[in-house]
C-alpha cells in the first residue's frame, strides 16, 4: 500500500545495466523521515539503486516514485553525494564555490551570485562545521573536511531526501561520528529524509531507521530490528557477522573470531534462506 508519508516507493521495480539483470522484484516503501541503509555486497546493485531513484537509469520494469513523482522528476529537491565524490573533485575550487555550485550548478552561463546565495552557502557549511575552511582549496583540505564540503553542497539548496553513496568510506573514526552528528542534526532539526550506502553499520546504527538490503538479487526493506538478525547479516554479507546487545542496549554487528579459510561462506539451507525473504507485495 502507498502512502502519503512514503517518501520512495518501488513497486515490483527491476533493473539492468546492459542485458545483465541486477535487481528484480523490488516492492517496499521507505518513509518520509527515515534514516536508511542501503547494504550489499560490492556490485549488488547498490549505487545502481540511488541513481534509478534519481531518474538517472531507467527502470526494466516495475515503477518507482520519489517525493510523489516518478523517480526524477523532483530532483531540485534532493540532495546527492555520488561515491567517491570526495576523491574524484576539482580541487582547485574553494570550499565556498563548490558549495555555492549546490545552488548555481544547474545554471548555464557565468553566474553572479547573489549575497542571498553566498549566506546560504556560509549556513551550509556552519551546519556540516567547514565554515571556517571557506576560502581553503579542496586540495587543501582533508578528505573528512572534503567530505563535509560535499555534504554541505548537498544540502544547500534545502532538499528533501538527502542521498549519500558511501559517505564513511576512507574516513577515520572521527570523521566518520563526525559525519553520522550531522546526519542526525539534518534529519532530526531539519526533518530531512535520509539515505546511505553503507557497508559497516556500526557507525550508523544509532540513526538509522531501517534498511534496504540488496540480498540475492532482491531488494528488501526492513525497520532496524528486523536487519539486526546475526543470520540475515551473514547470510548478506557472505561471511559470518555476529549481533550483540551490550549492556547499554546499544547493538553491534560485530565479524566473529577468525573464520577458518575452507569453511564455506554462506551456511543457510534453502529453506532458512527462503524464510529470510519476505517478499512484501
Ligand atoms: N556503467 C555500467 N555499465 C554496465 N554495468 C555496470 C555499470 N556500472 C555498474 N555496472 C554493473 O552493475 C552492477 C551493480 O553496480 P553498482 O555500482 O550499483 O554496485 P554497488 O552495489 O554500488 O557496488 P560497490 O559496493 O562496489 O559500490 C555491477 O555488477 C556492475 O558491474
Ligand atoms: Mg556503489
Amino acid at each position: 500500500m502507498t502512502s502519503p508519508t512514503d517518501c520512495i516507493v518501488f513497486k515490483d521495480a527491476a533493473i539492468k545495466r546492459g542485458d545483465r539483470l541486477i535487481w528484480q522484484h523490488g516492492s517496499f516503501a521507505i518513509p518520509t523521515g527515515s534514516v536508511t541503509a542501503i547494504v550489499g555486497t560490492n556490485g549488488t546493485g547498490k549505487t545502481t539503486m540511488m541513481k534509478a531513484e534519481l531518474g538517472l537509469l531507467p527502470l526494466a520494469c516495475g515503477s518507482l516514485t520519489v517525493l510523489g513523482k516518478p523517480a526524477g522528476e523532483m530532483n531540485r529537491r534532493i540532495g546527492y553525494v555520488p561515491q567517491s565524490y570526495v576523491a574524484n573533485v576539482d580541487s582547485n575550487l574553494t570550499a565556498e564555490q563548490s558549495v555555492l555550485l549546490g545552488l548555481t550548478g544547474t545554471r548555464f552561463g557565468i553566474h553572479l551570485v547573489s549575497k542571498a546565495e553566498r549566506a546560504k552557502a556560509l549556513e551550509a557549511m556552519e551546519f556540516t562545521g567547514i565554515a571556517d575552511k571557506a576560502r581553503y582549496r579542496l586540495s587543501e583540505l582533508s578528505g573528512g573536511l572534503r567530505q563535509r564540503v560535499a555534504i554541505a553542497q548537498a544540502l544547500v539548496s534545502d532538499p528533501k531526501l538527502l542521498m549519500l553513496d558511501e559517505p564513511l568510506a576512507n574516513l577515520d573514526l572521527a570523521s566518520q561520528r563526525a559525519t553520522v552528528h550531522v546526519l542526525a542534526r539534518l534529519n532530526k532539526e531539519l526533518g530531512m529524509t535520509i539515505q546511505v550506502v553503507a557497508h559497516d553499520l556500526n557507525m550508523l546504527l544509532p540513526v538509522l531507521t531501517g534498511a534496504v538490503y540488496l540480498l540475492d538479487g532482491h531488494p528488501h526493506y526492513a525497520d532496524m530490528r528486523q536487519v539486526l538478525d546475526s543470520d540475515l547479516l551473514t547470510h548478506l554479507y557472505g561471511t559470518q557477522v555476529q549481533v550483540v546487545t551490550t549492556p547499554q542496549g546499544d547493538m553491534f554487528v560485530t565479524p566473529t573470531a577468525d573464520e577458518p579459510a575452507d569453511q564455506p561462506h554462506d551456511m543457510h539451507t534453502i529453506e532458512e534462506v527462503a524464510r529470510m525473504h519476505r517478499h512484501a507485495r
